[in-house]
C-alpha cells in the first residue's frame, strides 16, 4: 500500500533536578510523592533529536532508538500515544479536510548525543522528544504545560524537558493526574552567568533503573517519608525563591544538600541502592573543599540515578572550578571546552 508519509522533527533538551523527584504514588500514571525542581540543559550540548511520521501505508507503530528499534508495547509510550490520538481525534472531528493522522501507525526514530540510561536523563529528553514531535505532526495547538502530562506518563521527569531554564514539577493531588505537570520558574536568559558543567564518570548502564529504585524507596524507607511530607514542601518553596532571587549561594547549598538526601534515601533503602561510585565522592570532597577555603558555595555538585556529577556554577568562578577539577583529574576530554549557558561534557576516568 501506499501513503503519502506526514512528518515532524524536534529536539528536547535533558534536565538535571536540583530538587529531585524520587518515589510514585501511583506508578501506572507517574504521579510523584513530591514536587521537584530543575534546570534544562542548552540544546547544543544534551539532546535528543526525534522524528515522527505518520502514514496510511505503515503497518505498525515502531520506534529506533539511535539506530536500533525498540518495542512499543510498554505501558509507557502506549499511554503517550493513546492520549496524543485522542488530542488530534477532537481536531480531526471539529476538521473534517484534516488527514486522519490519529488513525495510522507511527514511526518514531530518535537519537541521543549522549549515552542513554547512565543517569544523563536520556528518558527525560526522549520522552520530551517524542511527545513534542507527534504534537508537531498532529499539529495540536496545546501549551507545554498540558503536553507536560502526557510527557510525564512517559518518564516523570520528562514533564519538566519542555521548557527550557528552571522548571517545577508541581506533584498535584489530583488521582487522575491532571494537576501533576510542569510549569517555567524562570528561562534560562534570566540568569545568564549560571553554568553547568557535567562530569562523565561512567557512560555505562545504570544497575537499579529508576522505577525499581524509587519503589524499593517508597516501601522500604523510613527517612523516605519524613523526605517527602516534610523536608521537600519547605525545600521546593526555598528553591523557587533563590533561583527568582538569582542568590546562588541559597540555590547552591540546597541543590547540595538535596542531592546527598536523594542518595541517602536510595540508602536507606533495602536492599540499599548505590548510585554514587568512589569517583562521585571524590568530586563532592574536592567542592566541598573548595567551598570551605572561599567561604562560599563556587560550586554545587548533583548526582542523579548514576555516578556522574552535574556541577553548577556562576560564570566568573569557571576558573577555579574548571582548573581545579582539571589539575585533581587531569585525563579528562573536554575541559578546554568554552563552558555553554548549561554545560559542557567532560570524561572522568574511573
Ligand atoms: O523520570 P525518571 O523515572 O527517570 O526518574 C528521575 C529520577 C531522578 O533523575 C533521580 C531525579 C529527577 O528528579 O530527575
Amino acid at each position: 500500500m501506499t501513503g503519502k508519509v506526514y512528518s515532524a522533527s524536534t529536539t528536547a533538551p535533558v534536565n538535571i533536578a536540583t530538587l529531585k523527584y524520587w518515589g510514585k504514588r501511583d506508578t501506572k500514571l507517574n504521579l510523584p510523592t513530591n514536587s521537584s525542581i530543575s534546570v534544562t540543559l542548552s540544546q547544543d550540548d544534551l539532546r535528543t533529536f526525534t522524528t515522527a511520521s505518520a502514514s496510511e501505508s505503515f503497518e505498525s507503530d515502531r520506534l529506533w532508538l539511535n539506530g536500533k528499534e525498540e518495542s512499543v508495547q510498554g505501558n509507557r509510550i502506549q499511554a503517550c500515544f493513546t492520549e496524543l490520538r485522542a488530542m488530534r481525534k477532537v481536531l480531526e472531528d471539529t476538521n473534517p479536510e484534516l488527514p486522519v493522522l490519529s488513525r495510522y501507525h507511527l514511526h518514531i526514530v530518535s537519537e541521543n548525543n549522549f549515552p542513554t540510561a547512565a543517569g544523563l536523563a536520556s528518558s527525560a529528553a526522549g520522552f520530551a522528544a517524542l511527545v513534542r514531535a507527534i504534537a508537531n505532526l498532529f499539529e495540536l495547538p496545546h501549551s507545554p504545560e498540558e503536553l507536560s502530562r502526557i510527557a510525564r506518563q512517559g518518564s516523570g521527569s520528562a514533564c519538566r524537558s519542555l521548557f527550557g531554564g528552571y522548571v517545577a514539577w508541581e506533584m498535584g493531588h489530583e488521582a487522575d493526574g491532571s494537576d501533576s505537570r510542569a510549569v517555567q520558574i524562570a528561562t534560562q536568559e534570566m540568569w545568564p552567568d549560571m553554568k553547568g558543567a557535567i562530569l562523565v564518570i561512567s557512560a555505562s548502564k545504570k544497575e537499579t533503573s529508576s522505577t525499581v529504585g524509587m519503589q524499593t524507596t517508597v516501601n522500604t524507607s523510613s527517612l523516605f517519608k519524613y523526605r517527602a511530607e516534610v523536608v521537600v514542601p519547605q525545600r521546593f518553596k526555598e528553591m523557587s525563591a533563590a533561583i527568582l532571587a538569582k542568590d546562588f549561594e541559597t540555590f547552591g547549598k540546597l541543590t547540595m544538600i538535596d542531592s546527598n538526601q536523594f542518595h541517602a534515601v536510595c540508602m536507606d533503602s533495602s536492599p540499599p541502592i548505590f548510585y554514587m561510585n568512589d569517583t562521585s565522592r571524590l568530586v563532592v570532597g574536592l567542592i566541598e573543599t573548595v567551598n570551605k577555603i572561599y567561604g562560599r558555595v563556587v560550586a554545587a555538585y548533583t548526582f542523579d540515578a548514576g555516578p556522574n556529577a552535574v556541577l553548577y556554577y556562576l560564570e566568573k568562578d569557571g576558573p577555579i572550578v574548571l582548573g581545579l577539577l582539571k589539575a585533581v583529574i587531569p585525563e579528562v576530554d573536554g575541559w578546554d571546552k568554552k563552558p555553554s549557558t548549561a554545560s559542557i561534557a567532560a570524561t572522568v576516568p574511573e
